[in-house]
């Protein structure tokens, strides 16, 4: 008898190998952003057709601010034009936008348009897209403790009552469930300061495969790779 295949509920996606498309093909980096661009639409598109209820893609982290003023503008305008874009595609197919990381340093005219589609799509139930911006986690575990040392202050918590729930209630993933499937593209062994919390039991799958040609056909290895998986979370 045929086995039936399991959807994970959450994906979250370590985007790397763009510039390296591009290298390949003689051809500047932002040429990889933007085929990178083609890839987050197919992968969400076909994420919400089979069942997935949460992707989270890592799109611009904290460290990501080092590289070169011209590649950062570049990011900046594809994920505008994106949010443009997208707005009406995600409404259109009952999917909710949710981002993460700290929004307050990225530009005015992007703070703004993600408020704006957060707030249409909050009622939205096909799928929730939560795209990391401005993300790190270590930046995200500071701030949570940061909230939770107020909170104490203000006698709003007791500091002995901190338990895991409490602490997960105060990160940007707040109300998320955890990741059952971490896929990174380009064949790097790294988390790169993604999840850290959130990923202590997801399995993990990493593909040579470079971002801009990870499609629908990708995505499903991926989740036939993860059948294969026998998750005990710490249990026998
Ligand atoms: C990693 O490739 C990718 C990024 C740092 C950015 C991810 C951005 C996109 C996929 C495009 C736009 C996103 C949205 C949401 C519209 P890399 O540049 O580190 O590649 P390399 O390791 O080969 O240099």
């Amino acid at each position: 008898m045929k086995k039936k295949v399991k959807i994970p509920q959450h994906i979250a996606i370590i985007m790397d190998g763009n510039g390296r498309w591009a290298k390949k093909r003689n051809l500047p980096r932002v040429f990889g952003h933007k085929e990178g661009a083609k890839s987050v639409r197919e992968i969400t598109k076909n994420c919400a057709k089979i069942g997935v209820k949460y992707l989270t893609l890592y799109a611009f982290s904290t460290e990501n601010w080092k590289r070169p003023e011209n590649e950062i503008k570049f990011l900046m305008g594809l994920l505008k034009n994106y949010l443009d874009k997208e707005k009406k595609i995600l409404i259109k197919n009952n999917i909710r936008l949710k981002v993460i990381g700290n929004k307050t340093k990225l530009p005015l005219e992007i703070i703004k348009k993600i408020k704006e589609i957060e707030r249409i799509t909050k009622n939205n139930t096909l799928l929730t897209l939560i795209l990391a911006l401005n993300y790190g986690a270590r930046d995200e575990i500071l701030n949570a403790v940061k909230n939770i040392a107020k909170d104490i202050k203000r006698n709003k918590i007791e500091g002995n009552k901190i338990t895991e729930n409490l602490f997960e209630k105060y990160l940007y993933t707040k109300d998320v469930p955890d990741p059952d499937l971490l896929i990174r593209t380009s064949g790097e062994m790294r988390i790169s300061n993604f999840l850290l919390w959130q990923i202590a039991y997801t399995e993990i799958y990493v593909t040579k495969t470079l971002w801009p040609d990870f499609r629908k056909k990708e995505l499903l290895k991926a989740i036939y790779d993860f059948n294969k998986r026998e998750r005990r979370f710490g249990g026998i």
